[in-house]
């Protein structure tokens, strides 16, 4: 067992904790891995690794390693480690996992350039935006101030934004097979860092295994991959080629163009792949990012109390919010900001790996190594932040309330596979947050009080709590 623990941690490499025979450290990941990673990282340094049984991975903890990594060697940490589980999921194509390469560079670009040009064919896309939140605020208004889980509802809207860039139609909120859909993309985003999944990737065979929830990973894979072939066909119909009315019109094209071209990355598979992890990478993001800060605002009435009267002075009751509104609410901004830090949405980021071997502080790192970004630590850096434990969105103010930009703010990650969709999901956050608060005031039935513990996965979200949403009198 010795010789191979030696030969898991390779010469130079940065040191961990124990790992136990066979399984390395990968109990140690089963509760809060983030918070565990933070901790370790005050025993090891900021740049320690980790035994996920078999192979290791290194963990960036703290803004200055981060920093040190994804953006001073932007080029040598921008892979994605071709670990069991995602090799099954996507042959590391697509565009959210593909490997860095000619592959990732195409696929990025085609998507960057559909959310630029789809997002705004016809009208702006903040314009199209504001259109969903006259949806999500009749829906909510339909509760009358009744308690309701607003899982469902934020999932619904949010995820139309990326439905109008990609198939070019919103879906309505009864639209069940989409839901449904959604519902267990998202269970899978959840079960991709279970013990199961990482026991996956370091003991394939246990594919065989008749139980585990990696079973059920796969089969809800199945399905997410057979609903999006098919949805796919289907707004494909009527395509005329140099006329694409959306992104799946867009990469049809472009692989109709490469037909014949030995090494073109592009291929059906690739595209349902990459409409799978758009959708996914702009649903669960967001919408975690709105129930949290719906949460708080019901949580601390002070600060809910403060939008209030930001947007009542900004907007009065009628006018519509508009980006242009942005600079003039600096404590909204402030608001979403500190959700953005204190919630942690994506707490390790998404799994990166090296590209050729390099040397940071000292450590050697071989190529291939995986490497977890903890963006959770960035945001909980003593070292950048007073008392990060406290919700305080003041801490993105001046002394004279304007809204202050802050270094170690990290939550779309860094460098070259840093969050494609930040722009957008920036303007959804304030537009959906503003048109409901405009008309809302946020509390939790009389006498509860919600859990602030986070549902682990991939991603934080809360656990489903209700909230009643009353019309204001202004
Ligand atoms: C990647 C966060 C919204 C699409 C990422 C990463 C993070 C992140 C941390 C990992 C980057 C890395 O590898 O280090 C967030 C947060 C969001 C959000 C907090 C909302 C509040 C969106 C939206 C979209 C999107 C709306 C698109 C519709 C992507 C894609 C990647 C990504 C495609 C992979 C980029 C690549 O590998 O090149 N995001 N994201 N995200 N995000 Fe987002």
């Amino acid at each position: 067992i010795r010789q191979l623990v030696k030969q898991r941690r390779p010469r130079g490499f940065p040191p961990g904790p124990s790992p136990i025979p066979v399984i390395g450290n990968i109990m140690s990941l089963a509760t809060e891995p983030h918070v565990f990673m933070k901790k370790q990282s005050e025993i090891h340094g900021q740049i320690f690794s980790l035994d996920l049984g078999g192979y290791s991975a290194v963990v960036l903890n703290g803004y200055d390693a981060i920093r040190e990594c994804l953006y001073h060697q932007a080029d040598v940490f921008s892979d994605r480690p071709s670990l069991p589980l995602f090799m099954k999921m996507t042959k590391m194509g697509g565009l959210l996992n593909a490997k860095f390469g000619n592959g990732w560079i195409e696929h990025r670009q085609l998507a960057s350039n559909s959310f630029r040009y789809f997002g705004s064919f016809q009208k702006p896309i903040d314009q199209k935006i504001l259109e969903e939140c006259m949806f999500f605020v009749d829906a909510i208004d339909k509760h009358k101030g009744k308690p309701f889980n607003p899982k469902h509802l934020v999932t619904n809207a949010v995820s139309n934004i990326t439905n109008l860039i990609i198939f070019g139609e919103r879906f309505t909120y009864d639209n069940c097979d989409f839901q449904h859909m959604i519902e267990i993309f998202s269970e899978n985003v959840e079960l991709a860092v279970s013990g199961w999944a990482f026991l996956y990737n370091a003991f394939p065979w246990i594919e065989y295994l008749p139980f585990g929830k990696h079973q059920k990973l796969f089969r809800n894979a199945a399905k997410v991959y057979n609903f999006l072939e098919q949805i796919i066909r289907r707004f494909s119909k009527g395509r005329v080629c140099n006329f694409p009315r959306h992104y799946i019109d867009d990469y049809l094209n472009k692989l109709d163009k490469c037909a014949g071209d030995l090494g073109t990355p592009y291929s059906r598979e690739n595209l349902i792949y990459s409409v799978g992890e758009l959708i996914i990478a702009g649903t669960e993001t967001t919408t975690n990012t709105l129930r949290w800060a719906m949460l708080y605002m019901a949580l601390y009435p002070n600060i809910q109390e403060k939008v209030h009267m930001e947007l009542d002075s900004v907007l009065g009751s009628e006018k519509s919010p508009s980006l242009a509104d942005k600079k003039r609410m600096p404590y909204v901004e402030a608001v979403l900001h500190e959700v953005l830090r204190f919630c942690n949405i994506v707490p390790l980021g998404i799994f990166r790996a090296t590209t050729q071997d390099t040397l940071v502080s000292g450590y050697n790192i071989p190529k291939g190594t995986m490497v977890i970004t903890n963006l959770y630590s960035v945001h909980f850096d003593e070292k950048y932040w007073c008392d990060p434990g406290t919700f305080s969105p003041h801490r993105f103010l001046d002394s004279n309330g304007n809204f202050v930009r802050r270094e170690a703010f990290l939550p779309f990650s860094l460098g070259k596979r840093h969050c494609l969709g930040e722009h957008l999901a920036r303007m959804e956050m304030f537009l959906f947050f503003t048109t409901m608060l405009q008309r809302f005031h946020l509390q939790f039935p009389p006498g509860t009080v919600p859990s602030l513990t986070p549902k682990l996965g991939m991603t934080l979200q809360p656990l489903p709590y209700s909230i009643c949403a009353v019309r204001r009198q202004q």
